[in-house]
């Protein structure tokens, strides 16, 4: 299988690209990928398009987005262009060539306003630009009709890259207070599970991915099991990590939002229900504190 792999810079696409090797033959693409015919910036749907048609791939794997939450605020058309309408470009030339698609979306295509886990039949009311380009590129491929899998994640973290994990660790270093809003609800998710989780479904398919997703194709939660706040996460990052010795870090305090205003409003809860993704592939994510734990002693 000939899969073209988006984003290997960033979180989950560079798990992907190390996970994948066993499933197929990756072809990586992105804006500083040394051979310059796979050079792809997906704000220019005539590269996306010309790329695809020459690669041929049977599929096409697209974890690169625009993920500055806050800054989305103010880049608004370019967080479009990546989020809403590279992925429909992307769907529309995967359908013309026979490939299928993988995609990944968020949290933040809800409003928080619910108090039970959101389950992919939930109306979707993103608060914040981030989340409504998300959403526009979801809508994007479901509306070409292309065999496909949209994972909807949450709260990213890696040893790699911008995310909530590293700025913890950078701050636990830099100062003796660190406050953390208490009043949102989600769940902690490791990119290399969300890469794993992709790899074994993708290795329940038969020869051909397509027929596979026609069938069990669509949208599903992918994301750990459990449920914390950005301060219950904080606090599990310092129990867990190891290397305690260089920490300035003295008080960890918990904070409502209010106290943290940042240009893009964020749900209050956006814990995502799992039980399709059980149902129909048999996979259920561990807990996110064994993943962070996992992750914190990786090399210990
Ligand atoms: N991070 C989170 O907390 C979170 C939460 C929920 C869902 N998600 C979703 O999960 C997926 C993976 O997120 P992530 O955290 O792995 O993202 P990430 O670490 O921010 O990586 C984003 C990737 O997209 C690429 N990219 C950005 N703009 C591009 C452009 N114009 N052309 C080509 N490539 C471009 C980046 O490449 P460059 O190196 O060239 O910039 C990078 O490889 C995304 O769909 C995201 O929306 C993330």
């Amino acid at each position: 299988m000939r899969i073209l792999l988006t984003g290997v810079t960033g979180q989950l696409g560079w798990e992907l690209q190390r996970t994948l090797m066993t499933i197929g033959e990756v072809i990586p693409v992105g804006r500083s990928v040394s051979n310059p015919s796979l050079q792809m910036d997906l704000t220019q749907v005539d590269t996306i398009r010309r790329i695809i048609r020459e690669i041929k791939p049977d599929l096409i794997i697209n974890p690169a987005a625009y993920t500055a939450v806050d800054k989305a605020e103010t880049e608004p058309e370019l967080a479009m262009a990546i989020n809403g309408i590279a992925p429909g470009a992307i769907a529309e030339e995967a359908k013309r060539i026979g490939a299928a698609l993988i995609h990944y979306s968020t949290d933040y295509v809800f409003d928080g306003n619910k108090n039970t886990a959101y389950t992919e039949q939930d109306e979707t009311n993103p608060q914040n630009i981030y989340g409504k380009t998300k959403l526009a590129g979801e809508q994007a491929i479901a509306e070409v009709g292309v065999p496909h899998l949209i994972f909807r994640t949450s709260w990213v973290y890696s040893l790699r890259g911008k995310n909530f994990l590293l700025t913890m660790l950078r701050l636990a270093q830099e100062r003796e207070e660190i406050r953390v809003v208490d009043d949102q609800i989600g769940a902690p998710t490791w990119s290399r599970m969300i890469a794993e989780a992709t790899a074994q479904i993708l290795s329940q398919a038969p020869e051909n991915i397509s027929d596979f997703l026609a069938n069990k194709g669509g949208l599903y939660n992918l994301t750990a099991t459990g449920q914390t706040s950005w301060y219950g996460f904080a606090k599990a990052i310092f129990e867990l990590e190891d290397r305690k010795s260089d920490r300035k870090l003295q008080r960890l305090i918990a904070i409502p939002s209010k106290e943290y205003p940042t240009p893009a409003s964020r749900p209050a809860y956006s814990l995502l229900n799992t039980q399709k993704l059980s149902n129909n592939f048999g996979l259920v994510l561990p807990p996110w504190e064994r993943c962070l734990d996992l992750l914190l002693n990786l090399n210990n």
